[in-house]
Parts: structure tokens; sequence; C-alpha cells
């Protein structure tokens, strides 16, 4: 079942939300990659298939998650540090799960429900907080949100 994008998600700032959809975008590629063998063991054949969505996936959230910070730090966010450490410790994961990957000790659907939760609860949760933040702050200074 492929993710769709919900309103309820949407931070109301607008590079976020655009690379928020990428990142939606590249989970369903993931979800596709392993659609129907979501417990079998990984093979040996499939490994580096999906060692390279898990790298694009990686790849987009350390430069999504570049973006956030840098607009956290310009306007001061009271919870940046604590936003930061999701940040770092969901790459930390990524890398955990390559390692298991790679060493044959891994099936796609603990890599997908991983991911899954950890969009919904960071996308639908704390992102939002840090937009409403982006927002007040952005008005404060008269700037639209770009
Ligand atoms: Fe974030």
């Amino acid at each position: 079942m492929t993710l769709l994008w919900m309103d309820r998600l949407a931070t109301g700032i607008e590079v976020v939300d655009e690379q928020h959809q990428n990142f939606l975008k590249i989970i369903n590629e993931l979800k596709e990659t392993f659609a129907g063998r979501e417990q079998e063991a990984i093979g040996q054949e499939n490994r580096m298939e999906i060692y390279r969505s898990l790298l694009e996936l990686r790849d987009y959230a350390f430069f999504h998650f570049g973006t956030e910070e840098r607009l956290m730090v310009s306007s001061k966010y009271p919870d940046f540090i604590r936003h930061k450490t999701k940040h770092d410790d969901f790459i930390k994961k990524l890398f955990d799960m390559e390692q298991a990957l790679l060493h044959g000790s891994l099936v796609p659907g603990s890599i997908i429900e991983y991911v899954l939760d950890w969009y919904r609860e960071h996308i639908g949760k704390t992102d939002q907080a840090m937009g409403q933040h982006l927002k007040a702050y952005m008005q404060a200074q008269g700037r639209d949100n770009e």
C-alpha cells in the first residue's frame, strides 16, 4: 500500500513540506522494493539492491535534516538540541540497519516498520512543533515563508 501525503503532516514551511513529500516518495519506493517479501530473510542476491535503496534514504535524510537544522539554528529554536538528536538517532539507526543487512541478519519488514514509525512520529509531531516556531519567527520578522 502506497503511503499518501496528508495535509495534517504539513508544517506550513514550504521547503520543509516539499522535502517531506520527497522523503515519502523514497519510503514508498523502498516499500515497493520489498512488496510481498517483508518477512523473508534477505538473500545474498538482494542485499545490494536493498542496500542501494537504504543508501538513497540515508542520503536524502542527511540532506533534509541539514535544511531543518539550519532553519532551527537561524531562528533560535529553543528545542533545537532535542530535535537534532532525533535526526542523529535516525541516521545512526540507518547505519546499524545497513550493517545488519550486509551481515545478513535483517528482514525487510523490520526496516519498513522502523522507517514508517519514525516518519509518523517525527513528521507528525516533532516537525510540527518546529513548524509552529518557524512560522511565528518568520511572522515576527515580517518575512514570507520560503
Ligand atoms: Fe525534523
